[in-house]
């Protein structure tokens, strides 16, 4: 090489890269050779001792060398990059053959499954699927149900009264009033089924303060004179299908103040197929609804003229329906929240859901 200067700092640059064996070393080399008082960067101040028809050359070759430097600088630069990254790659391997932390699943509730599976059905017999509050008023929950206040049959639904005016809903069948007078305008044909929470006060083996309904209600004209029979068809369809085959209804004449006639229906005893047991009582049979033919006062007070419209209504329970579908003893393990109990409804799978 030509100039000296030029020449001494390469060689001593060469000695250097040699004793690179690391990022900070290449980086200190860095700040060595292009700092602001590097070797390379200093070379400039020579310039001035050199004829001037020969600095353009003197400045190309200070340019190479300082290209060459970067050169090196950036390989080696990747290099090292690529080691750390590889060791760290190395000391952070997962090891997928390790057992992994169990993590708990859910399940739908049985519960919840029911009200599912009563969905499916009777959407898929054209009715809709309607909701309405849980904090009610007396006047849905009872008045327009041709319960007046101080009926007598209040006292079958001890109620949690927020204030004078407002409960927790008794029953479902608040649901039928609302959708009545929905339509008091316009009245048109209902076919609605109204699954949800219900609450009463009381609290014993057989009963819990909080449990689930699903009202049902059919309204039409007159002149297509929807009947018990239609009634009774339509609660052997649902028994059928929700609970199992082979089971026999039986109608009993009950009373409610919204139905005349009103009836309570029983299925065969799940338990003991009808032979008589504890849980039937000895009488092969258990109550699983209320049902009847919408009372014309009940149509008259929300805006439907009963000499033109009339239909029929039910509301089962749905926490006996549950226990009957899948065999379990005690209601009580429904609200208990043990987690053994939600699992065993894990693992049974969801074929059987009416499709
Ligand atoms: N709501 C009634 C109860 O909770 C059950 C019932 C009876 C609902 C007759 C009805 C019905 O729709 O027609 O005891």
């Amino acid at each position: 090489m030509k100039y000296q200067k030029v020449e001494e700092v390469k060689l001593i640059l060469e000695e250097d890269q040699k004793q690179i064996t690391n990022l900070q070393k290449l980086n200190d080399l860095k700040i060595k050779y292009l700092g602001k008082k590097g070797l390379i960067t200093e070379l400039n101040q020579y310039i001035k001792d050199i004829p001037s028809e020969e600095r353009k050359e003197f400045g190309l070759c200070v340019n190479e060398l300082r290209n060459e430097f970067n050169d090196f600088y950036e390989t080696k630069k990747n290099l090292f990059e690529t080691e750390i990254l590889n060791q760290k790659l190395e000391k952070e391997a997962i090891d997928i053959t390790l057992p992994s932390t169990k993590t708990k699943r859910g399940s739908k509730h049985p519960v919840n499954r029911m009200i599912e599976r009563i969905e499916d059905l009777f959407v898929s017999m054209g009715y809709d699927v309607v909701s309405g509050p849980e904090l009610e008023t007396d006047e849905f929950c009872f008045e327009r149900l041709n319960l007046p206040k101080g009926h007598p049959a209040r006292d079958m639904q001890d109620s949690f009264y927020i204030t004078d005016e407002y409960l927790l809903r008794t029953q479902t069948s608040a649901v039928q009033a609302r959708t009545l007078l929905a339509n008091k305008d316009n009245p048109k044909p209902i076919r609605e089924i109204v699954p949800g929470k219900t609450y009463r006060k009381e609290d014993d083996a057989t009963h819990s303060h909080q449990f689930c309904q699903c009202e049902g209600l059919v309204i039409d004209k007159k002149e297509n004179h929807v009947s018990l029979a239609d009634l009774k068809g339509t609660l052997e369809i649902f028994v059928k299908e929700v609970i199992g085959d082979n089971l026999d209804l039986r109608f009993r004449p009950s009373y409610f103040p919204f139905t005349e006639p009103s009836y309570e229906v029983d299925v065969t005893c799940f338990k003991c197929g009808g032979k008589g047991c504890p849980l039937c009582k000895d009488t092969g049979w258990i109550e699983i609804l209320g049902a009847g033919i919408v009372h014309p006062n009940v149509l008259r007070m929300n805006g439907y003229n009963p000499d033109e419209w009339g239909g029929f209504a039910f509301g089962p329970g749905l926490e006996r329906l549950t226990m009957f579908r899948y065999g379990i003893p005690d209601m009580r393990y429904l609200y208990t929240n043990d987690i053994r109990f939600l699992e065993e409804f894990d693992r049974k799978d969801d074929s059987d859901a009416i499709k």
